[in-house]
């Protein structure tokens, strides 16, 4: 969810008053995602490497998580949302784990859509954390099955699109695995500004691409 800062700036505001306007953002996309029938969105919203910010952005940041779960779980009830939260949870407060887990309990059985935000998440800690489980389970026999099983997107089908916004050029340790065969879209629209339109181009665009997965155009137009 790039370009959060920039859209403050852009406005002579303080960061933090681009994440609020970014969790709008969250709000609006989810909403279409609904409708358009996509069953996952995955969101990026605070990376491993996010702890080194300035103390007060880290601190608002752990603050909006903890208000979005407040006000918006009666809402994913009411629109069958399902919410994960992904990543080491471990470093969180006390407070805001407990919060974390009581709405994935409560949204758990939804099954309209599913909304993964990715916290204190890194594609390659979470690689490790696979491998470290993998090997506690004594396992000898190892394919890409087993390291998918061992993600903390264990049993989520991989992503189709990846949107990148803010016309960052990067993977920045966002799902490293799973992203082997996605589509990646960039686009230079700031995150706060990404809604609904945004999204539309996103998905027409990918609905232009030929997936090929190794396989030659031909192959595919042959079925
Ligand atoms: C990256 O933009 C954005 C973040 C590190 C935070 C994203 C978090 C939210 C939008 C809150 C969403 C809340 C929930 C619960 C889903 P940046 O700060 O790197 O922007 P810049 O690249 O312009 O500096």
């Amino acid at each position: 969810m790039d370009g959060n800062g920039r859209w403050a700036k852009e406005r002579g505001l303080p960061r933090i008053a681009g994440h609020r306007e970014g969790s709008a953002s969250v709000r609006a996309v989810l909403k279409a995602c609904a409708e358009y029938g996509v069953k996952f969105l995955t969101v990026y919203a605070f990376s491993t490497e996010n702890w080194n910010r300035p103390q007060e952005e880290v601190d608002f940041l752990m603050e909006l998580f903890g208000q979005t779960i407040d006000n918006e779980v009666e809402e994913l009830m009411a629109n069958k949302v399902k919410l994960r939260f992904l990543g080491r949870l471990q470093k969180f407060s006390p407070e805001l784990k407990q919060k974390m887990s009581k709405a994935m309990e409560q949204t758990k059985d939804n099954d309209r859509i599913t909304l993964n935000v990715m916290v204190n998440y890194g594609g390659r800690a979470e690689l490790v954390d696979a491998v470290k489980e993998i090997v506690a389970e004594g396992r000898r026999e190892i394919d890409e099955n087993t390291i998918s099983q061992h993600l903390y997107t264990k049993g989520l089908p991989d992503p189709d699109l990846l949107i990148r916004t803010a016309s960052e050029l990067r993977v920045s340790n966002f799902l490293l695995w799973q992203i082997a065969y996605a589509e990646i879209y960039v686009t230079p629209v700031l995150w706060p500004d990404f809604r609904r339109d945004q999204l539309k181009a996103a998905i027409e665009a990918y609905q232009k691409r030929l997936r090929k997965f190794g396989k030659t155009a031909e192959q595919i137009d042959a079925g």
